[in-house]
């Protein structure tokens, strides 16, 4: 390579890998793997240091991350908040306990502890005699984010330590893989976008405006580093830190060990190298840190601009490997979204056989470029659904073509269309089109709709085939002949699936409109709509306006509900529904409107941690009061309940001089029977 290729080069790389940390570190949307960002790190690196005139001046090497790109308050931490070089193979590890060797003058093998690289956010958390005072993400490392109201509401963190400590600790925010997959699973039939992975999850998550949202989506965080303590002395090592950290009440990271010697490390390692043993892990990690022990030897091994020189963190390969497209196929799901997948010759991949993977949707398609050919790197997302990472282009074949959205729906040929700053495709058949009908018949029969047992998927796909359903009205119209003449249905099945159709017609309101599929309507907004309004007519004979005045209902809301009751298909659906005898009230009991209970007509918030109810108790208990709970306070709220850790909720009750009460005080308010001044 010329002098000149170098330079250019090196531009190109710095400007990619400044790229790819806006996307990761602003924007939570990650479009590399960690594998291939670290490729494009080490070749920069290389060139840097075999070029050094010519690094770039804005070459994201010469700095620690990114900046803070919100419009949350800025953090400037005393002492920068370092990250870690990286380790790939036992050799690296091997050469890395040399070097620390060699710095330390040792002859004895340096004491090591071993710990699980959690994939997260890092935070840096200030206490003052026990009290959290401040949390901040880490920035570039040097200014950060204040995320203390946010992080309040993390319930794993206290707020309260059990001793009363003051120093700086550093840690990591997570989302736990099953709170990470029931919220995926709610956005989704929520017509929302999924996360890619419980980091951007966690990440999205905690970098809010609203602490009501952290709060909402459950994240966790484990703690592994203390930075400072005052008036205290410093733990003798890192085993002892973590320790001290679980002692005062800070969750710990399981599986840390202190490791003798390296043999000991290569261990560790070996262990959590089994795909297997991370499977079992409710979090996700993406490695290892091999960190010195002693406090004195990292002290004496100091650190560099970028990393401490006594810390490694060892890097999984990732599982990846290559196999060829087939076909690409489109579904369409309930919402009429057309999703790519791309049919795979089978291959192992993380212990299972993997025949399909994911493409996401269109503009990761267009930019991934994936073409029917192709040979292509599959990985495990968050090591659980299969996608297409990128394209081996020196593999492909001469005569592949890009892949292009049809026009019309593959499953029932209305036009496709792509509204704008969408990165869907949409079938326009609406419930003309089988597929919908069919992902919207499987919806209207789940659990949280109307709970039909026995009418899953399976059944469905019977009754579809027999033409026997053609929208969910149908369901109420189908007979015992009908049904006892499917195959493999006995009689007694028919039987049993027309008992709990039967028992279906009596589910309220809220079962009912969630159960449309309506995009965006998910179970709280569709519990809303059915208290605010109490029957479907008055829904469907709403505003956007009007649609607008309920707290919880913004424009996007406003706007899908009044498309969807504009279709007269639509409206024939539920006409029919009403005339087959599906109840479209909201049962006094669930809605509590205008009754006459202590609450009536009243509008509260809840906000922090209560001590005798849970959020469901809670919201049960004002709706049997008559009230209403919504999830901002506004001017029309009436009243706010404030538990332990309340935040900006609270702060903004006060401001808009709304009554404040504390969980006893709200318990008082209503056996005295005071609540009738506050309407
Ligand atoms: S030690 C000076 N320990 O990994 C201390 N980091 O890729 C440096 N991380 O930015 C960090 N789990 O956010 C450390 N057990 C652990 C960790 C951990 C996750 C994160 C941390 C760091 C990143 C580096």
């Amino acid at each position: 390579m010329t002098a000149d290729e170098a330079q250019r080069t090196m531009q190109r790389l710095a400007e990619e890998i400044s790229r790819h940390n806006r996307l990761y570190h602003d924007l939570d949307q990650p479009e590399i793997s960690d594998a291939e960002y670290d490729q494009l790190v080490a070749e920069l690196m290389r060139l840097e240091s075999a070029y050094p005139d010519w690094v770039p001046s804005d070459s994201p090497l010469q700095r620690v991350g990114s900046g803070p790109s919100g419009p949350l308050a800025s953090v400037r931490f005393e002492q920068p908040v370092l990250s870690l070089g990286n380790l790939h193979d036992s050799q690296e590890l091997v050469d890395f306990d040399g070097r620390l060797r060699h710095l330390l003058g040792h002859t004895d093998p340096p004491a090591y502890t071993a710990e699980l690289k959690i994939d997260g956010l890092t935070i840096i958390v200030d206490y003052q005699d026990g009290h959290l005072v401040r949390a901040a993400t880490r920035g570039d490392g040097l200014v950060g984010e204040d995320v203390t109201a946010n992080v309040r509401q993390i319930h794993q963190v206290p707020t309260r330590l059990q001793t009363a400590v003051s120093g700086q600790f550093r840690g990591e925010v997570y989302m736990s893989r099953s709170v990470f997959a029931s919220l995926n699973q709610s956005r989704a039939a929520a017509g929302l976008p999924v996360f890619a992975n419980p980091r951007n999850a966690a990440a999205g998550s905690l970098r809010q405006l609203d602490p009501a949202i952290t709060a909402s989506r459950q994240v966790s965080a484990f703690f592994y580093e203390i930075r400072a303590l005052d008036g205290h002395p410093m733990p003798s090592g890192q085993f002892q830190a973590l320790g001290w950290l679980r002692a005062w009440g800070m969750p710990v990271a399981p599986h840390s060990r202190r490791c003798g010697s390296l043999t000991e490390v290569l261990a560790y390692i070996a262990g959590w190298e089994d795909p297997q043993a991370r499977a079992a892990l409710d979090f996700e990690i993406d490695g290892l840190v091999i960190k010195l022990d002693s406090t004195a030897e990292q002290r004496l091994a100091g650190a560099t601009q970028k990393a401490p020189r006594w810390a490694m963190a060892f890097k999984f390969a990732p599982e990846e490997v290559l196999t060829r497209v087939r076909a690409i196929t489109i579904s369409v799901g309930r919402t009429g979204v057309l999703t790519p997948t791309a049919e795979l010759e089978p291959v192992r991949l993380a212990g299972t056989l993997v025949s399909r993977a994911s493409l996401h949707n269109a503009d990761i398609l267009d930019e991934r470029d994936v073409r029917v050919g192709d040979t292509v790197y599959v990985r495990k997302a968050g090591e659980i659904i299969p996608e297409v990472v990128r394209v081996e282009r020196s593999l492909r074949p001469a005569e592949t073509v890009r892949f292009a959205f049809p026009g019309q729906c593959p499953v029932c040929g209305a036009d496709v269309v792509r509204l704008p700053g969408e990165s869907a495709y949409r079938c326009t058949g609406g419930m003309r089109c089988p597929a919908q009908i069919r992902q919207s018949l499987i919806h209207f029969a789940s659990r949280g709709a109307m709970d039909i047992e026995g009418l899953g998927e399976k059944t469905v796909d019977l009754l579809l085939a027999q033409q026997l359903v053609g929208s969910v009205d149908d369901l109420y119209r189908l007979t015992a002949d009908q049904l006892g003449g499917l195959p493999r249905f006995g009689e007694l099945s028919a039987a049993n699936l027309l008992r709990s159709i039967e028992q279906s017609k009596g589910r309220p309101l809220s079962r009912v409109l969630y159960g449309l599929g309506i995009r965006y309507v998910g179970e709280k907004v569709a519990q809303v709509l059915a208290r605010y309004f109490g029957s479907m007519d008055a829904v469907m004979a709403a505003s956007r306006e009007r649609l607008r005045e309920i707290p919880e209902v913004g424009e996007r809301i406003a706007d899908s509900l009044a498309r969807f009751f504009e279709q007269p298909a639509n409206r024939a659906a539920i006409s029919a529904l009403n005339r087959l005898g599906v109840n479209l009230i909201e049962p006094a009991d669930e809605a509590a409107r205008g009754g006459d209970g202590p609450l009536a007509g009243l509008s509260g918030v809840v906000t922090g941690t209560l001590a005798r109810m849970s959020r469901k108790q809670i919201e049960e208990f004002v709706r049997a009061q008559g009230g209403d709970l919504t999830s901002s306070v506004s001017s029309r709220t009436d009243f706010v309940v404030a538990g332990q850790k309340a935040g900006s909720k609270l702060d903004k009750a006060r401001q808009l001089g709304i009554r404040v009460l504390s969980e006893e005080e709200f318990f008082d308010w209503i056996a005295k029977g005071e609540t009738g001044m506050a309407r």
